[in-house]
């Protein structure tokens, strides 16, 4: 069967610059991965631009991306590095001569370290240093916005730096911080979002990761309904004024009634038959209740703005996009105002703290020489975009 998108729908990818330029002074930099990498040389993009954007632009129109924030501002309240500004807009300026705007991620899991340490997103305070940062970023980057992007992921942000220990500052079990930090930047979100109004026409939104959380027993549907709760409405609450939502998703986590997934209980998901990739269970079905929910409550149009495969496989990743967009398509004929799909990821990055072999690229990167090379997904996507539609 054939399924085409609607006039003016539109397609892009995504990378975050902390995944792919060689890290600066931020709380990332030199973090042993848990594959063994080292969280510096990520993927070399600094050095590789223009080999990068020609990559970019055979991917549809708009490229989701962010800067990194401790290049650009190495103190507080200081005026950008001009070279480093410079080295963007030539990329951005690339980009827009080849028909590509920005989805600009003001904040995606990284800021500088002198940000973390007066108390990172923890501190109400620090909420000027960030709107000083959008200021600039204003100034120098506007004209290759289509949207702004204020924050990446506050839920993912928030659980694994606050409740999990995965991210930096590595802290475990402080609901209490995990909901402060998404407070603040609910409350960095909303001033941004005026400030941004009056220099820019692009929309604004955050993008919020969103799952399919399911319990077995009731003791797994009552943590399941405790999750789904805190992930997508307790975190979504900070950030309900905006122009859109964006939105990820990648995963099926059941409950049973603790969390299952790959990294530690591969073999019960295998006893259960659920299908994964190399981080999670796959259930691409689930996504469309999430659309549909978040459209009928916020009644604003929807982006992905993220969603792909962790695998090595072109072919798995090849037949996840065609479930996800079967997935997008039948959410749009049930009367979602699905704007544009933006696929995570354009080339294989540092994936945080596991590290770069967890891999989610069109392109595949070789980690030893950082050559790219395009894969078969990469060239399915690119006729999916040219075509605005496939065979599923
Ligand atoms: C993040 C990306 C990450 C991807 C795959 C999203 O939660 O925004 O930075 O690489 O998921 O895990």
């Amino acid at each position: 069967m054939r399924i085409v998108f609607p006039d003016g729908f539109f397609w892009g990818t995504s990378t975050a610059a902390a995944q792919v330029e060689t890290a600066g002074d931020h709380p990332w930099c030199g973090l042993k991965a848990r594959d063994g990498h080292e969280f510096r040389h990520t993927t070399d993009h600094e050095k590789r631009r223009s080999e990068d954007a020609d990559l970019i632009l055979r991917f549809g129109t708009v490229y989701r991306c962010s800067v990194d924030w401790s290049r650009l501002q190495p103190e507080p309240m200081a005026r950008f590095d001009k070279k480093v500004v410079g080295e963007y807009v030539n990329f951005f300026e690339k980009l827009q001569k080849g028909g590509v705007k920005l989805m600009f991620v003001l904040h995606h899991f990284a800021h500088p370290n002198w940000f973390e340490a007066r108390g990172g997103w923890t501190n109400e305070d620090n909420i000027p240093f960030f709107l000083d940062f959008v200021r600039q970023c204003l100034k120098h980057f506007e004209p290759y916005v289509r949207y702004w992007n204020t924050f990446n992921e506050p839920n993912v942000y928030a659980m694994n730096a606050f409740l999990l220990g995965n991210f930096p500052p590595g802290k475990k079990h402080r609901y209490g911080l995990a909901n402060r930090v998404l407070d603040n930047m609910g409350r960095a979100h909303e001033i941004a979002r005026v400030m941004i109004g009056e220099k820019s026409d692009a929309p604004v939104g955050i993008s919020l990761n969103t799952a399919h959380f399911e319990g077995t027993g009731l003791a797994g549907s009552l943590v399941a309904a405790f999750v789904r709760w805190w992930f997508m409405t307790r975190a979504a609450r900070p950030f309900r004024k905006c122009d859109f939502w964006g939105l990820s998703y990648y995963a099926f986590v059941p409950f049973a009634p603790f969390p299952l997934d790959v990294l530690n209980n591969r073999a019960e998901l295998e006893k259960r038959h659920i299908p994964h990739d190399n981080l999670w269970g796959y259930k691409p079905e689930g996504l469309g209740p999430v659309l549909r929910r978040f459209a009928k409550k916020y009644g604003k149009p929807i982006v992905i703005t993220e969603n792909g495969l962790c695998t090595d496989d072109p072919q798995q990743r090849i037949r996840a996009i065609r479930d996800y967009l079967k997935v997008c398509r039948e959410a749009i004929d049930d009367g979602v105002n699905l704007l544009g799909y933006i696929h995570w990821s354009t080339w294989d990055n540092f994936e945080w703290h596991l590290g770069p072999t967890f891999r989610f690229g069109l392109v595949r990167v070789d980690f030893r020489t950082m050559e790219r090379s395009m894969t078969p997904a990469g060239l399915f996507y690119e006729k999916v975009v040219r075509e605005n539609g496939l065979e599923v």
